[in-house]
Parts: structure tokens; C-alpha cells; sequence
């Protein structure tokens, strides 16, 4: 299936399925649904939307991504800007019952794609398949003529490749697309080679494996070495035309190659390259910000596109430089990116109407209930705030309204802090029986004390991990932002939650609760129900 642009290249995101493997960083239904359709409005060509043989909740996520988003004018496939949905990708391992999963759950995309996978390095075939070479050739056929019968789209991927003997890669490689493949992904699983090395077994590729012509060869590096977007565009400049990436880098260890550096690395040296996407650019600082709530995964300040500080200029030499030309110091535009300056749009005069238009353009359809509870906090907030901009409308809605669960819910807060006394905090929680119960606790400060009220009123212990605060916006009246990540004392297994508050102690506690209900709601998936209504107080 290769595009009749030969240098076009088609952006596989997988931010839902290889980048929510982050510890932590799992995202809940509702919030994959928003990043799919952020996606898609960004123009990428795939989305991977999960691995729905892993859990019935991936395989549900996946579905309604495939049901709504799959079906919805998009950037896809692989032309840029056609008005078609995005494909829609699920992963499978190289077994009937996977792959048969994975079709269940897109099926009813425009363009469903099955994504299969079967290790082929001496390492991975010898200590965790106990697979012969033959027998790994052998299941590779199966698998995708399994794929092949159900969807007319489909990909296979060579796990460990980047370690894999080049002879061996190349004759699985010809068994895949005998077998019917479609695209043929070559992963740098665990972040190994250097960028020479990659785009030469890529070029062996594409020069021996028979057939290659009439398939796209797809690159997969993660960034063990720090090396993911170097590998994916040397891969790239060696003939794949598919670059598989994730919002802000996310995934597996160090994550896997960032959509935004390949993206913008092709757009700012097009005339070295030649190679273009279908990628709405202005459109990507925004997407950063959503993945970033929604995974808990704060965005370094220095990283490249989307970080804080990727387009500010500290040093007076730098700043004399750029008053004088801007290019002296800027290869891009940070309007190309979206980071231009924040735009006023609502203040607080401003009707539901031109609130709710809003939030949909920014990517965010509201129903009636849900408009009803973020009308009624962007008042608020507008109340208190002069400004509301882009950035705080979408940090209301991923944080408040998208995190939303029966559990516990904040009703009250009042600390009491400062240099005389001891920090005081008391918390008002409804649980989950409907009743509202109050404690008062001490800490170290206002969040430690407030922090400890919950803990008393939840009674599930958990370790708190990671504390991160920062500004939406500039000012002094901005919101704060603050991500949490904690740990369960039952099960090893780590939950982030955020908030976004004029006040960051309230801030602070909506974060923690949200990751503390995102703990007890997956806890509790996995235990029998007298243990659930023990655990709420309910017997
Ligand atoms: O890194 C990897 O090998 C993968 C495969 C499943 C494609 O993510
Ligand atoms: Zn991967």
C-alpha cells in the first residue's frame, strides 16, 4: 500500500497503545477518546489506539476510538489532508486469539488496520519465545494470513530488529509480505543501534527483502540513547515512509521517538530532506499540553518543540540578537508550533454558547451535563481570573471534568499555614456511600496536612511519588497545574492524577484525589464485591 507521493511520509502515532505503556501514565476511556480525537484534528495518518487483548478496558477504549473517531473526517490514510478518517491500528502478538481481539475492536473503522509482532534477535527467540528460527517463520505466516483473512490492512513487526541478525530479519520479512502484509515495521525495540547503523539495515531492507516495493517499510525507535528521532530520520532518509511516534516521546523506559521533533525536523529542513506529512504543525504545543494532563507526564522546560522554554531566550547576547532579526537565534516560528502568544478568548461576561463553540473548536464536544458542570467551573474561575484562555479551558476540562468519578469528591477544604503555626488542613470528602465525612490533619505543610486528611478518610494507603506544580499561564492570577503520582501500598503499580485550581492547595488536592480514585477504580475492577463494599465502608 504505498503512497502515490513518494515523499510523503505517513505518521503512525502510538501515543495510546506503546506510549500509555509510561509507568503511570494510563490513561482512563474517556481520556484516550480525546486524545484520539486530537489526533486526528493534528492529521495523523494511524492511530495505534491500544492492545486490546491485554484487558476488556483496552479492548473497550479501542472500540469506541474505532466507532467514532475511525468514522470521522480525518487526515488519513496516508495522503494528508483527503477528509477520510485516520486509520485505526490495533496490536496483536502473533497468536489467533489476539488478533481475532484486536479485529473485534476496529472493526468498525473506515480503515481498520491489525498490527501483529513476533520477536526475531537470537536473544528474545532463545530466552523468551524457546522459539526455533523455523517455528518463528512458521507463526509470522500464520499470523498474518490470520490478519490477512479478517482486515485487508495489515502490519508486521519484527520485535528486537534493531538486534536482529540482518539474513534472518530479511527472510521473516519475505514470509510477512508473501503472507499479505501491508506494511513491515522495523523496531529498535530497546533503543540499541546509533543512527548509521539504523538507517543501513533499513537500506539493506529495502535493497533484498523481495516484494518490499509493494509495501511500506515503517521505522520504530525508542530513545534508550537519546538517539529515537536521529534513528527514525536516518530510517527514514533510507526509504521507510511510515515514522511510528508519540506525543511528547512517551513510552516503554525512555520512551519512544516524539512525534513533534520528526515532524518538525521534516518541516524545517524540507529542502535537505524533501519529505513532507500531512501534519497540522500550529496544532502541536496544544496536543503536548492535553497528553501531558491526561498521562501525568510533566514536559521537561528544555524539550525540543513543546518544552516551556523551547522558544525563549535568556541570555542578553541571544535577546540583543533577536531584536535585531529573529532568525539569528530561531530556526522556527513558534507560531508554526502553537506556541504562539496565549490568545484572550473568554472572559467572564461571555455566554455559554460562545463557551461551549469554543471548547468544541479546542477539541473538546461537550455534552449537556458536562457543559453544565465546565460552564459553571469556567465561571469560576473567570470570576477570579481576567483572562481565560485556550490553555486554562483545556486544563479545566482534562482535569476536572474528564477525571470525574463515583469515589471520593472533594466538598470542602480549609488549611491553615504560615510561619507561626503548626500546618493545619481539614477535608470534607463524599465517599462513596453518599456520605460526607470530615478529618482535620497536620503536616508538614499545607498539602502534606491536607494529604493526610484524605489518606485518614480513604483508608487505602498509598505512597506518594512524584509532586510537580506549575503555572497554565503567566501571572499572577494563573492557574496552577499540579500532577501527582502515587503508589499503592496493596499492589506495586503506579497512578497519576492532576488539578488545575486558581488556589494551588485546592489544585493539590483535586490532583491527589484523582489518582487516588484512579487507584481504588482499578483496584477494585480486580476484586471480588463484598471486598469492594468492605473496603467503601459499606457493610
Ligand atoms: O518496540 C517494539 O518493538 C514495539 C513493537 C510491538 C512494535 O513496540
Ligand atoms: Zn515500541
Amino acid at each position: 500500500m504505498a503512497s502515490a507521493d513518494e515523499n510523503y511520509v505517513r505518521i503512525f502515532d502510538t501515543t495510546l497503545r506503546d506510549g500509555e505503556q509510561s509507568p503511570g501514565a494510563t490513561l482512563t476511556a474517556a481520556e484516550k477518546l480525546e486524545v484520539a480525537r486530537a489526533l486526528s484534528r493534528l492529521g495523523v495518518d494511524i492511530i495505534e489506539a491500544g492492545f486490546p487483548a491485554a484487558s476488556p478496558d483496552d479492548h473497550a477504549a479501542v472500540s469506541a476510538i474505532a466507532a467514532e473517531v475511525g468514522v470521522l473526517p480525518g487526515a488519513g490514510p496516508g495522503q494528508g489532508k483527503t477528509g477520510e478518517p485516520p486509520v485505526i491500528c490495533a496490536l496483536a502478538r502473533a497468536s489467533r486469539e489476539d488478533i481475532d481481539a484486536a479485529w473485534e475492536a476496529i472493526k468498525h473503522a473506515a480503515h481498520p488496520r491489525i498490527h501483529t509482532f513476533l520477536a526475531t534477535s537470537e536473544l528474545h527467540m532463545k530466552h523468551k519465545l524457546g522459539m526455533t528460527h523455523a517455528q518463528v517463520v512458521e507463526r509470522v505466516r500464520t499470523s498474518v494470513l490470520r490478519a490477512r483473512s479478517l482486515c485487508d490492512d495489515v502490519e508486521f513487526s519484527p520485535e528486537d530488529a534493531g538486534r536482529s541478525d540482518p539474513a534472518f530479519l530479511y527472510e521473516v520479512l519475505d514470509e510477512a509480505i508473501r503472507a499479505g502484509a501491508t506494511t513491515v515495521n522495523i523496531p529498535d525495540t530497546v533503543g540499541y543501534t546509533l543512527p548509521d547503523e539504523y538507517g543501513a539495515l533499513i537500506a539493506g531492507i529495502v535493497e533484498r527483502v523481495p516484494g518490499i516495493d509493494r509495501v511500506t517499510v515503517s521505522v520504530h525507535c525508542h530513545d534508550d540513547l537519546g538517539l529515537a528521532t536521529a534513528n527514525t530520520l536516518a530510517g527514514l532518509k533510507a526509504g521507510a515512509r511510515q515514522a511510528e511516534v508519540a506525543v511528547n516521546g512517551i513510552g516503554e523506559r525512555a520512551g519512544n521517538c516524539a512525534l513533534e521533533e520528526v515532524v518538525m525536523a521534516l518541516h524545517t529542513r524540507y529542502w535537505l530532506l524533501g519529505l513532507k506529512t500531512g501534519i497540522d504543525t500550529t496544532q502541536l504545543v496544544r496536543l503536548s499540553r492535553l497528553v501531558s494532563t491526561c498521562t501525568g507526564m510533566v514536559v521537561q522546560p528544555n524539550k525540543a518543540i513543546v518544552g516551556a522554554n523551547a522558544f525563549s531566550h535568556e541570555a542578553g547576547i541571544h535577546q540583543d540578537g533577536m531584536l535585531k532579526h529573529e532568525q539569528t537565534y530561531e530556526i522556527m516560528q513558534p507560531e508554526t508550533v502553537g506556541a504562539g502568544k496565549t490568545q484572550l478568548v473568554l472572559g467572564k461576561h461571555s455566554g455559554r454558547h460562545a463557551f461551549k463553540l469554543r471548547m468544541a473548536e479546542l477539541g473538546f464536544p461537550l455534552d449537556e451535563g458536562e457543559l453544565e458542570i465546565a460552564f459553571a467551573r469556567f465561571k469560576r474561575v473567570a470570576d477570579r481570573k481576567k483572562t481565560v484562555v485556550d490553555a486554562d479551558l483545556s486544563a479545566l476540562v482534562t482535569t476536572d471534568l474528564r477525571q470525574r468519578c463515583e469515589y471520593w469528591v472533594l466538598e470542602d477544604l480549609q488549611v491553615g499555614c504560615g510561619t507561626l503555626g503548626m500546618p493545619t488542613a481539614s477535608v470534607r470528602l463524599r465517599g462513596p456511600d453518599g456520605a460526607s465525612r470530615v478529618r482535620a490533619a497536620v503536616g508538614t505543610g499545607p498539602v502534606d496536612a491536607a494529604y493526610r486528611a484524605i489518606d485518614e478518610l480513604v483508608q487505602r494507603p498509598s505512597t506518594l511519588l512524584e509532586y510537580a506544580v506549575h503555572a497554565v499561564t503567566e501571572g499572577i492570577d494563573a492557574l496552577g497545574e499540579v500532577s501527582v503520582r502515587i503508589r499503592s501500598d496493596e499492589e506495586p503499580r503506579i497512578w497519576h492524577g492532576h488539578g488545575a485550581d486558581t488556589d494551588i492547595i485546592v489544585a493539590s488536592v483535586k490532583a491527589y484525589l484523582a489518582a487516588v480514585n484512579r487507584m481504588l477504580t482499578s483496584l477494585d475492577a480486580r476484586r471480588p464485591s463484598h471486598l469492594i463494599s468492605e473496603a467503601r465502608g459499606e457493610t
